[in-house]
């Protein structure tokens, strides 16, 4: 066995899922994209919290009270250690991706625009990262403007260059594409941007997980991901957002929490992070989520990256054999995903069928209709890798897809 096996069988040890069997066959789990698994230690510390100090936080004196502050809040450091923020005060507590981008869109974005001003996205994003600023257009009369990829799924960064005119007041773009699994040269966009004295959130739900993230380095403004895509809880997101910016936002929403002061006259808002945590949090999925990413620090991201790789590599090698199959996304750079379509069969009946051999896979438009359009499918069958796939999977994986080409023959 190979070091890699030997690691490989012990992480997977770790995700006692991963050992269950569907339909009386060994579960091939591709679907990572939309949710990855959860370790041992994670399940273990929401347990925990709720077997054994299960209390609200920042509001009780009480022992129990403390100790679930004390957690949530070194949950929040992991997380500012991880992606290396300044202060644990630029982390705040979302529901996930989604809140994440909503809450710079209305408080950050909206105040700032006006008339003719110009939003940026691109082509590959997913439809958190398009319809929130649609909303924000139309309040204001500002213009969504969408940068165009190529053929092979990659942004046309000439566009882009172009593209970045006066007018154009935020970019808000995804690092690695859910559907295509494009990753985007998200240092340069970055760059670009703050060379105009443009500000950028960086969409990491799809990232995060596969990608060693510096928000120090990389320069971002913003940069939002969610729990459950880097094997924490559901329910539970991170907005990483400069100090400078945090500071000078308008809450997102009022309530518990989020204040210093209440009187019918006036409220005086709390200081960040808390200011926008506003009522009851999610502390359960805080706590969940710490724990998952003290689980992937331990593991490793030369682990990760390299395991990752080979597994794409071999996944899309496998998978161009194939005759009637067409990868959609042939990007230089990728991460972890493979969607594709076969001729004369639906991709829903793909994914039913694949189901019946025990294989989870994504099938759908995947939240990005506009890349369905693009490259002129309905939908896309979508397999998905986390680092406790192995190549065995993957040629189950194609010999079921073999299997369904047969049948619709
Ligand atoms: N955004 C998730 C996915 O790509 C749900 O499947």
């Amino acid at each position: 066995m190979s070091e890699i096996d030997v690691k490989l069988l012990e992480i997977r040890q770790d995700f006692p899922v991963l050992n269950r069997l569907v339909y009386g066959k060994p579960l091939v789990y591709l679907d990572n994209a939309a949710t990855t698994q959860k370790p041992k230690c994670v399940i273990s510390a929401i347990s925990d919290y709720y077997l054994n100090y299960n209390s609200n936080i920042h509001r009780g004196v009480h022992r129990l009270s403390q100790e679930a502050t004390d957690e949530y809040e070194k949950s929040r450091k992991f997380i500012k250690e991880f992606i290396n923020a300044n202060t644990a005060s630029e982390i705040i507590f979302t529901r996930g991706t989604t809140e994440g981008i909503n809450l710079v869109a209305h408080s950050f974005v909206r105040p700032r625009l006006k008339e003719g001003d110009e939003i940026l996205i691109t082509h590959m994003e997913h439809h958190s990262n398009i319809v929130p600023w649609q909303i924000v257009c139309e309040e204001t009369g500002a213009q969504l403007r969408v940068v165009p990829i190529n053929d092979a799924g990659e942004l046309i960064f000439e566009e882009y260059e172009k593209m970045l005119t006066d007018k154009v007041k935020f970019v808000s773009v995804v690092y690695v594409s859910n559907s295509l699994g494009t990753i985007n040269p998200i240092e340069e966009i970055i760059k670009k941007a703050h060379s105009k004295g443009i500000p950028v959130l960086v969409d990491a739900a799809q990232s995060i997980q596969h990608i060693k993230i510096d928000v120090r380095k990389l320069g971002c403004d913003f940069l939002v991901f969610s729990g459950h895509k880097i094997y924490g809880p559901t329910g539970i997101g991170v907005l990483y957002g400069k100090q400078i910016y945090l500071e000078k936002m308008s809450p997102y929403q009022g309530g518990g929490d989020m204040i210093k002061s209440v009187s019918f006259e006036r409220t005086i808002y709390n200081d960040l992070p808390y200011k926008f945590e506003a009522g009851t949090p999610n502390i359960e999925g805080a706590i969940g989520l710490g724990k998952a990413i003290e689980y992937v620090s331990q593991i490793g991201f030369d682990f990760i990256i390299e395991h990752e790789t080979q597994l794409l590599k071999y996944a899309q090698d496998k998978l161009s054999e194939i005759d009637g199959l067409k990868i959609i996304g042939n990007a230089a750079r990728k991460a972890s995903v493979v969607s594709f379509v076969l001729d004369n069969v639906h991709p829903h009946d793909v994914g039913t069928m694949l189901d019946v051999d025990g294989i989870a896979v994504r099938t759908g438009h995947h939240c990005t209709e506009p890349i369905m359009r693009r490259f002129e499918v309905p939908a896309t069958t979508r397999a998905s890798f986390a680092f406790y796939n192995t190549k065995q999977e993957i040629d189950v994986l194609a010999q079921s897809i073999q299997k369904v080409i047969k049948m619709f023959s």
